[in-house]
């Protein structure tokens, strides 16, 4: 009787492009997990789809200026696309946007209401006054109090991974206007994660110490030994679904509850569309179910989500969560406000046949205990020491020599040697072992016993020399016979990993590809008789030109900029990005460019103190037809500057923007005014002039360099 698995993958935010990072943390391991599940013949159901909700897709929106709607189609697109040419095996990719999904999450929500789950509370929230608007989750950053990171959102720091209020960070700030938040009321519906606290002790700190991988499980059994929180499960946006509920209008559900959920939306939809029934996957005893994430959603998928799962009643709760940890890039951390990263879509447009070499790469250098690192020459390393000179190498020894002694045909086993039979009592134990591997989530390791198949292979082609042998054509039958048995193993055992050379593999020994895991134990896989095809190459050596290129790629993305590990969003990182990223149309020039002054060196530059400021107020100076008094948060004060722009900006249009300031330049009185600062803007050809706005936003204070 096959056993029944749901397995999930962290639904990525519709707000930007898969890269390896994310690859590396929830795709690729799941990936791994489910063909090997599906080859030991399992009911299997693997979901996933795009997380759609939340102030992720509204802030990116705004900074597209567009909307919400269209971000999430674009992003969808882009990944479910970029998943299927990847071969990321998912029975499928859902939407939260998805009406099924927002019935599903407002029922789970209803039952939890009406059980008496939720505490409701009016309380004081954070709320923007220039923006009009409440800030919760990722519209408000500040100070983490766990570890100090200045850039912890509202609802998490991705740093040290603690899940927070926005009432916790000290600091905070908007991300919408970078403006001081007020408090005010609102009335929200709350989950009492502390009266689950003992019923944690027992599921968790008890049960899951010895299954659990020991990173998941520390950061578990030190967050429920500090203490729980109530969280409130709603928020006041207009982008989200809507609160069930009368008397909660405007409000939707925080997006930590839906998202979730969305795997058991999923879950109904391919069921419809299966026939299958989706409760044996969600709620039946019998069934486990594995939730693949990085390491910041563990507190998620770890706490909240099963939290939920147990106060509804009706559901199985997860039987692990093999969170990762994070890849970072060349040295750095992957970043995308930064560019920093290999973004999926591009490898696969430029490398559209080496799918498997980055699953190679990423599998062999996943951060399943710690952080790990990929860079292009490792990359290029592993695939020409690796996958060319170990297992293409092996695979094309016996492809060509079944040609050149027995006109592709395999020929019989003759009498077998001590030898012979050390190779294939080795062989034998590989399933098991590599099957053990991967069931404890240890898929690096799975992945070099794969190779060491290989290397098996060419040892014993090695060892016995069949293209010395001259006189004894049974012999090298013999030899030709174990050599293709090991590569028709290997096409099985390389499958959850290299799933189209596992193919390539098939396709040459004639074999179906409906042999189960087990059968890689078989010593007459490949029968004798059968007629071998001739094999494509299965990988080619990569040169030094191709690498250098992505390195270079990299670089000029980043802009050989100082990177600073802490600060992801400096403006000067910013600048880098649009100005190498955004092909917009320039506008047209009807003056002729100013020529460039006389050269300064660094420390002539290094003593402007030039940094990001919002203005808070806008009006004009009386009996100067140029000039507007600006109100400024600085991020260290706030402070008037009186600037020369009033031909070119109304005050009203102007208030809540960010722009760029000179901030030491010498106070100066203007108009009995004292002015303290320039703003810097920039005067287009047609002599309009342009604030110099970060691209995105960033907080007030932001120094730009
Ligand atoms: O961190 C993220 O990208 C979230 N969108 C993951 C959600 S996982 C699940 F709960 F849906
Ligand atoms: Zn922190």
């Amino acid at each position: 009787m096959p056993k029944r698995y749901t397995v999930t993958s962290a639904l990525p935010y519709a707000n930007g492009p898969l890269h390896i990072g994310h690859i590396a943390g929830a795709y690729l391991p799941a990936d791994i997990f489910v063909r090997y599940l599906r080859l030991r013949g399992e009911d299997v159901v693997y979901v996933c789809g795009s997380d759609e909700y939340g102030a992720a897709i509204t802030i990116k929106a705004k900074k597209e200026g567009t909307t919400p709607k269209a971000i999430i189609d674009k992003y969808h697109n882009i990944m479910k696309s970029a998943f299927e040419r990847f071969g990321i095996a998912f029975d499928i990719y859902h939407r939260t946007s998805e009406q099924i999904h927002t019935e599903t999450s407002q029922a789970i929500f209803l039952r939890l209401h009406e059980k008496g789950e939720f505490e409701v509370l009016e309380s004081k929230q954070y709320f923007d006054e220039v923006a009009t608007q409440f800030l919760a989750d990722r519209y408000i950053m500040g100070t983490c109090p766990k570890c100090g990171n200045e850039n912890a959102y509202g609802d998490q720091c991705e740093k040290c991974g603690s899940s927070l209020s926005p009432t916790d960070l000290i600091n905070p700030r908007s991300t919408l206007s970078g403006s001081k938040p007020v408090l005010k009321k609102t009335k929200h519906w709350y989950l009492p994660m502390n009266k689950y606290e003992d019923w944690l002790k027992e599921w968790i700190v008890k049960e899951k110490q010895n299954t659990w991988k020991t990173n998941v499980y520390g950061q578990c059994k030190s967050w429920i030994e500090g203490g729980l929180q109530a969280r409130s499960m709603t928020r006041d946006l207009d982008w989200g679904i809507p609160v069930p509920l009368e008397g909660a209008e405007g409000k939707v559900l925080y997006v930590w509850l839906d998202a979730p959920i969305g795997y058991i939306s999923a879950t109904r939809e391919w069921a419809k569309q299966n026939g299958k029934n989706w409760e044996d996957y969600w709620k039946s005893p019998d069934t486990e179910l594995y939730h693949f994430v990085g390491k910041d959603n563990i507190v998620f998928h770890c706490i909240i989500f099963p939290i939920i799962l147990k106060a509804h009643g009706a559901f199985i709760l997860p039987t692990n969560v093999p969170a990762n940890e994070f890849l970072n890039l060349e040295g750095d951390k992957l970043s995308t406000s930064r560019n920093w990263a290999v973004w999926l879509h591009e490898y696969l447009d430029e490398f559209p046949d080496k799918q498997d070499v980055l699953r190679y790469v990423l599998g062999s250098i996943l951060p399943e205990t710690k952080d790990s690192e990929f860079t292009w020459k490792d990359y290029q390393a592993r695939n020409n020491n690796e996958l060319v000179a170990i297992f293409g190498n092996f695979v094309n020894r016996p492809n060509n020599l079944i040609f050149k002694y027995n006109n592709g045909i395999v020929p019989p086993l003759g009498e077998l040697t001590e030898y012979d039979k050390s190779v294939l009592a080795e062989l034998i134990t590989y399933p098991d072992k590599i099957g053990d591997l991967i069931k404890n989530f240890r898929f690096r390791d799975a992945l070099a016993e794969v190779m060491n198949v290989a290397r098996l292979g060419n040892k014993y082609l090695a060892d016995t020399e069949p293209w010395k042998i001259k006189d004894n054509p049974e012999r090298v039958g013999t030899i030709m016979n174990i050599s293709l048995q090991i590569i028709g193993n290997l096409s099985i055992l390389s499958k959850p990993f290299l799933p189209r050379t596992a193919e390539k593999l098939e396709k040459m020994l004639s074999l179906d590809g409906k042999a189960s895991w087990d059968e890689a134990k078989k010593a007459d896989l490949v029968k004798v008789g059968t007629t071998i095809t001739k094999i494509e190459l299965l990988f080619e050596k990569i040169e030094d030109d191709v690498i250098e290129k992505q390195i270079q790629k990299l670089t000029i993305n980043n802009k050989q900029l100082p990177i600073n590990n802490n600060q992801e969003t400096t403006i000067s990182n910013n600048i880098k990005q649009s100005q190498t990223t955004n092909n917009q149309q320039q506008p047209t020039n009807n003056q002729s460019v100013v020529p460039q002054k006389e050269l300064i060196n660094y420390d002539d530059f290094s003593k402007l103190d030039i940094r990001i400021a919002t203005i808070l107020a806008a009006e004009k100076v009386a009996k100067a037809d140029k000039l507007l008094k600006l109100t400024l948060d600085t991020g260290i004060d706030t402070r008037i500057v009186v600037s020369g722009i009033a031909e070119h900006f109304k005050p009203e249009e102007i208030i809540g923007k960010q722009i760029t300031l000179l901030a030491n330049l010498a106070p100066r009185v203007i108009r009995g005014i004292e002015s303290k600062g320039m703003i810097l803007t920039a005067l287009d050809g047609n002599g309009k002039l342009r604030f110099l706005h970060p691209s995105e936003a960033v907080m007030n204070g932001a120094t730009v360099s």
